[in-house]
């Protein structure tokens, strides 16, 4: 084999392997949106969640805490059976991203490393059951997960 056909097998390689690394990081992140996921929940969410996920006396904090749902799947679901999540105006696309930046942006030490993002198909099928009896299910839910 000669020094050339040698050195374009390496290049195709290499882009090969960079090609395929950068297709599973875009499908993971659903390629978001990170400045419209803000606009939605500064629009959509902050009013009663507050600009840093504070929240208030009736409002959970957010903030460095909301990562703590994704530990199983009932709490997981939680996030997008919520009355503000799953009533929300956001499309499902919106919804599952704007819970990805809440979770991202806001959830500090909380968010679990290897964190599963929502898609829409995900969220689509979750905000058809929405959640009435809140407070005592969160309540329940809170029992389970375990939090630093
Ligand atoms: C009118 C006030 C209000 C608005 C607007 C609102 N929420 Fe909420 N949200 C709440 C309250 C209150 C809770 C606590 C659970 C409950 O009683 O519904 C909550 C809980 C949540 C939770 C679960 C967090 C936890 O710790 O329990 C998520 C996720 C959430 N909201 C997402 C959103 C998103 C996304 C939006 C914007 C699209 C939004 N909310 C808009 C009031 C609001």
């Amino acid at each position: 084999m000669s020094a050339l056909s040698l050195c374009v097998k390496r290049v195709v390689w290499g882009l090969c392997i960079f090609c395929s690394v950068q297709t599973n990081a875009a499908d993971n992140l659903l390629e978001m949106n990170t400045d419209r996921a803000k606009f939605n929940y500064q629009m959509f969410c902050q009013g009663c969640h507050t600009p840093d996920g504070t929240g208030g006396k009736s409002v959970p904090k957010i903030k460095n805490y909301i990562g703590y749902f994704l530990q199983n799947q009932i709490a997981r679901e939680y996030l997008v059976r919520v009355p503000g999540s799953a009533n929300s105006s956001l499309n499902d696309e919106q919804l599952a991203e704007v819970l990805n930046w809440m979770i991202i942006e806001l959830g500090g030490e909380s968010v679990p490393k290897n964190m599963q993002y929502y898609t829409a198909n995900e969220v689509a099928k979750l905000r058809q059951h929405p959640l009435f009896e809140v407070v005592e299910y969160r309540e329940m839910l809170v029992k389970k997960l375990s939090v630093k």
